[in-house]
This record gives structure tokens, C-alpha cells and sequence, in this order.
């Protein structure tokens, strides 16, 4: 009698622990909707996973190796546990992408209709568990979540100046966190050529030597070994990457290696383009364009295309150039390198791959069925309405406030301004709200939002963390959550636990919450960093 009062006491005593209301606040980015229950899921060393047998291989580790990191937990894999059992299947009648997450007193299940919507209920479950009375426990709810937006990327550029394998894993880590699903690699560029090219190897054995601050650093590229461990990587996380070689314009690294391929402009610019006028020039950018589809799966490649007037002047004296230009009716030099992209672009989509290019390529008469445009220039809106009500499918990366080679606070002096204007953590937030005019109308076309690491100014990891951090989450929000789910006020409430997931990782960042705490990195190369106007 004594012995089950006391158990009938201690079980009232597990009902009225497990009836609060514990808040969930640590998502990023905000799920779409998020019903709270009473109650929580207490997760112990004896939570066991199951999962269809053979299915979500990669997301069943993801899972375990989050909760071991969280919690200190292995859990045992496929046997059914008395009450606590994490379950995984799938429900064909949710979005791509999405997943409802259902949390109960008893079990955790996870739906999704693929691969990449078990892995996101994945990450909204880890950055749910939280400590409650010295219990490792997620709030009962049910969260019922998709993206807005199919592209929510970054961009890095690692030819002004190189980073690493480990760096770039460990931003695809953050990236797969965030919900975040395209790696944009900017692999070439005036500073250095990043890639290696089998057929042409003075590429990186020339063309790599050198970065922005430093013209005679040792070469850095990343190997095809190199690429195909990231992109393998990358796939793990369910994230595509899409490389980019840019031309014919800021192509200087590879005149470096070839100079027989180029032509361009004068002083600073020599060099700066790949030669429209020559077929050895077009035979060269297959053969490397086929290297570069036989090692990137993903449906695209960049090309480019911005830029070009900066450094074209000798197209306009060179008398094969003009000749060219002449034999084949181009009209001029802006005609001719409207021509050069869509002879490559043609090029991109014989080897089976889409491309994609910056905003100029909209007027180069390339159909909007094969490729697909970059907006960058904030100061051209008439560019994205343009690409809409020409059919193209855009990826939306305006400079302000998308680029993050701009300074993010007042007190930085390092990096870009544009007119006294800045990318703050708000601003980044808040798109695309001052464009939503122009897209509400298109919104089929609009492939989604990407965060753009430009990297003259971010020589080592330290300092370009702390560019990328913060605002990567915000980019993640306006790419992943619709308009009417988003909130400044919570959003900087749920960063504050993401910026403990980044002291965790090692990864510095500015902090908006107390800015004397991150003083500003200069970098080796202060000298030349001074912010410009
Ligand atoms: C660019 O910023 N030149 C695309």
C-alpha cells in the first residue's frame, strides 16, 4: 500500500513537471507555423532512433551526432524503446523541402516527402533541445515548416583572397544549420585562378600565385580531389554548389597563365578579358567548362558576365577584335560581348548544366530558358523587374544589402560603404521587403536570396567570419521564412543561442548585443583597407 502511494506519487509529480509550457525560442530560421503544447520530450541515453530501414542514412547521423554534441547521448539506432522513441518517416503530401516535427510527452516524429525536408526537421529538433531542470528536453509542439524562397545561398569568393577547405566546411555547416541549400564558389577573378584545370596547368601554377594584398603570396587553389571531397560534403548537407568562372571580363589570372587567350584594357586593367575574338579562346573555356560540369552534379555553372567595361579598351583598337566584330554584324563592342556570353552560355548548356550570370547578362540575348540571372546592382532595380518581364528566373543578391564586404556597424572602417550607406544586421533583415513591390507579381520566378562574401578585404578566416557573422542568419530568415512570420524583435531574441552554437564551433563574428566586445579584426593588410566611399 505505502510502496504505490509512492508511486502514484512520484507519477503526479512527472504529469505536473511535464504539463509546463516551455517556450521555444532557439529556431533559425522561423519556422512557418509552431503549435506549443504542454509538456516535453525528455531525452535520455536510452531514446532510441528509428527510421525506415536503409532510408536517411546521412540524416540519422546528422541527427545522432547532434544530440551527442548536445546532450552527450549516443542513441541506439532502429530498436523500439519503451516511451522515448525519436521516429523518422515520410508523408508525400508535404512540400518539397518542408516537414512537420510533431513532439509529444511520449515520442518525437519527423515527416518529410524527401531527403532535405528530414534533414531541416533534423536541424529544427537539435536547435530545440534545451536544459530543464538538469533534463536534456524539446517543448511538445508541432512545427510545420517549408521554405519560401528554393535558393537560399552564399557566395564566396576565395580568388581575392584564398580560404581554405576546413573554412569553407565549416561554413557549409552553418549554411546546413540555417536551412540554407546553394554554395556559390567564386573560383576565378583578377587575383588568382582557384581551380585545377588538368588540361591547363599553368592555371593554378601561375594564375593561383598572388592575392589582393599580396602579389607574389605562394599559389593557393583547391585540387580536384580538394572539390570533390567539398562537394561530397556539401551533399551530405544538402547543398548544391554552383562554381563560378567568371568571364569574359575579370579574367586577369588566367591571362596571367595564358596570355595568348586574353586581351583587355590598359594599365591596372591589362589583361582583364578573355580574347571574344579568337577560337582558341572558345576551345580553351570548353575545355575547362567540361572540367569543371564532370566535377560539380549540381544543374549549374556561373559564368559571370559583370563588368566587362572596366577593362575592354584594347576591343576597341585591336584590329582582329574590330574585324570580328565586323564579319559578324555584332554592331560594337557591347554587341560583341553579348555574343561572347552566349556562345559560352551555349557551351554550358551542351555539357548539360543551366548557367547563371550577373544582372548585364539579361541584355545579351541568352533565352531565359537556359540560363538563369544574379540582380546585384541595388542601384538598378529596373534591372530585376527587366529580368522578370523577360522570363528569366533571378536569384536576388543586391549589393545593399545582400553584399557582405560592406560594413555591418557605424564604428567599422574596414570594408565598403556605398554613398555613406551600410549593410546592418537590420537591413539584411528586412529583405526583400523593399523590392517585394516588383516580385509579388513574379514570384514563380524568383528563385530566392543569397548572402555575396566578396573577399578583398578579408585576408584571413578570423576577419571573414566576423564580416559574415551575424548577418548570414538574417540572409538565412529572409530566404527561408515568409514575410508574415518574420519579426525583428524575435529574430534577435533566437540569435542569441546561435551565437553561442558559433563560440562553440570557434568561429568568430561580430556581436550586435555588445560591440566593444568584438573589436574590429584588421587583418594582415591594413594598410590598404581603409573603408572606401
Ligand atoms: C559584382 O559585384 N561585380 C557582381
Amino acid at each position: 500500500m505505502k510502496k504505490t502511494l509512492f508511486l502514484l506519487f512520484i507519477c503526479s509529480l512527472i504529469a505536473c513537471t511535464n504539463s509546463v509550457q516551455l517556450p521555444n525560442n532557439g529556431v533559425l530560421p522561423q519556422p512557418q507555423e509552431i503549435i506549443s503544447d504542454k509538456g516535453f520530450f525528455e531525452l535520455s541515453s536510452s531514446t532510441s532512433i528509428i527510421s525506415v530501414e536503409g532510408q536517411y542514412g546521412t540524416v540519422v547521423s546528422a541527427l545522432n551526432d547532434g544530440i551527442k554534441t548536445r546532450t552527450g547521448f549516443l542513441l541506439p539506432l532502429g530498436k523500439k524503446a519503451k516511451s522515448n522513441i525519436v521516429l523518422l518517416r515520410e508523408d508525400s503530401s508535404l512540400p518539397t523541402e518542408g516537414y512537420r516535427l510533431t513532439v509529444t510527452p511520449k515520442q518525437v516524429i519527423c515527416e518529410a516527402s524527401d531527403n532535405a525536408g528530414m534533414f531541416y526537421s533534423i536541424q529544427t529538433l537539435l536547435q530545440s533541445i534545451q536544459t530543464y531542470e538538469g533534463k536534456k528536453v524539446i517543448p511538445a509542439m508541432i512545427v510545420n515548416d517549408a521554405p519560401r524562397y528554393k535558393w537560399r545561398g552564399m557566395m564566396l569568393d576565395v580568388a581575392r583572397h584564398f580560404h581554405n577547405k576546413e573554412t569553407i566546411k565549416n561554413l557549409l555547416d552553418v549554411m546546413a544549420y540555417l536551412k540554407m541549400n546553394r554554395f556559390h564558389w567564386h573560383l576565378t577573378d583578377e587575383d588568382g585562378w582557384r581551380i585545377e584545370i588538368k588540361k591547363y596547368p599553368k592555371l593554378t601554377r601561375e594564375g593561383a600565385v598572388g592575392n589582393w594584398s599580396d602579389r607574389e603570396a605562394d599559389p593557393k587553389f583547391f585540387t580536384q580531389d580538394d572539390i570533390r571531397e567539398i562537394v561530397a560534403y556539401a551533399q551530405e548537407r544538402h547543398i548544391t554548389i554552383i562554381p563560378e568562372i567568371d568571364m569574359p571580363g575579370h579574367a586577369s589570372a588566367a591571362s596571367r597563365a595564358y596570355p595568348e587567350i586574353s586581351a583587355g584594357g590598359k594599365g591596372r586593367w591589362a589583361g582583364f578579358t578573355f580574347h571574344p575574338a579568337k577560337e582558341s579562346t572558345y576551345q580553351f573555356l570548353e575545355d575547362v567548362l567540361t572540367e569543371v560540369a564532370e566535377l560539380f552534379p549540381g544543374p549549374y555553372i556561373h559564368i559571370g558576365g559583370d563588368e566587362v567595361h572596366f577593362g575592354n579598351q584594347v576591343w576597341f583598337t585591336d584590329r582582329q577584335i574590330q574585324k570580328f566584330i565586323k564579319d559578324n554584324n555584332l554592331d560594337d563592342e557591347l554587341g560583341l560581348e553579348h555574343y561572347f556570353l552566349r556562345r559560352v552560355s551555349a557551351i554550358v548548356n551542351k555539357l548539360g548544366k543551366t548557367s547563371v550570370g550577373w544582372d548585364e547578362m539579361i541584355a545579351s540575348g541568352i533565352s531565359s530558358e537556359n540560363a538563369v540571372i544574379m540582380w546585384w546592382r541595388h542601384d538598378k532595380p529596373e534591372q530585376l523587374k527587366k529580368a522578370l518581364s523577360e522570363g528569366f528566373k533571378v536569384i536576388m543578391t543586391p549589393r545593399i544589402p545582400c553584399y557582405l564586404d560592406f560594413v555591418q556597424h557605424e564604428s567599422q572602417e574596414i570594408g565598403r560603404r556605398w554613398s555613406g550607406a551600410f549593410n546592418p544586421l537590420a537591413t539584411v533583415y528586412e529583405f526583400p521587403k523593399p523590392v517585394e513591390p516588383i516580385i509579388t507579381k513574379k514570384t514563380d520566378q524568383i528563385l530566392g536570396v543569397q548572402g555575396s562574401v566578396w573577399t578583398e578585404r578579408m585576408a584571413d578566416t578570423k576577419r571573414l567570419y566576423y564580416m559574415i557573422f551575424p548577418r548570414l542568419v538574417a540572409i538565412s530568415e529572409s530566404a527561408w521564412s515568409v514575410e508574415s512570420v518574420k519579426n525583428y524583435e524575435s529574430f534577435e531574441e533566437r540569435l542569441k543561442s546561435f551565437l553561442s552554437y558559433l563560440d562553440a564551433k570557434g568561429i568568430n563574428y561580430f556581436n550586435p548585443f555588445d560591440v566593444e566586445s568584438t573589436p574590429e579584426p584588421w587583418g594582415p593588410t591594413k594598410q590598404d583597407v581603409i573603408a572606401e566611399g
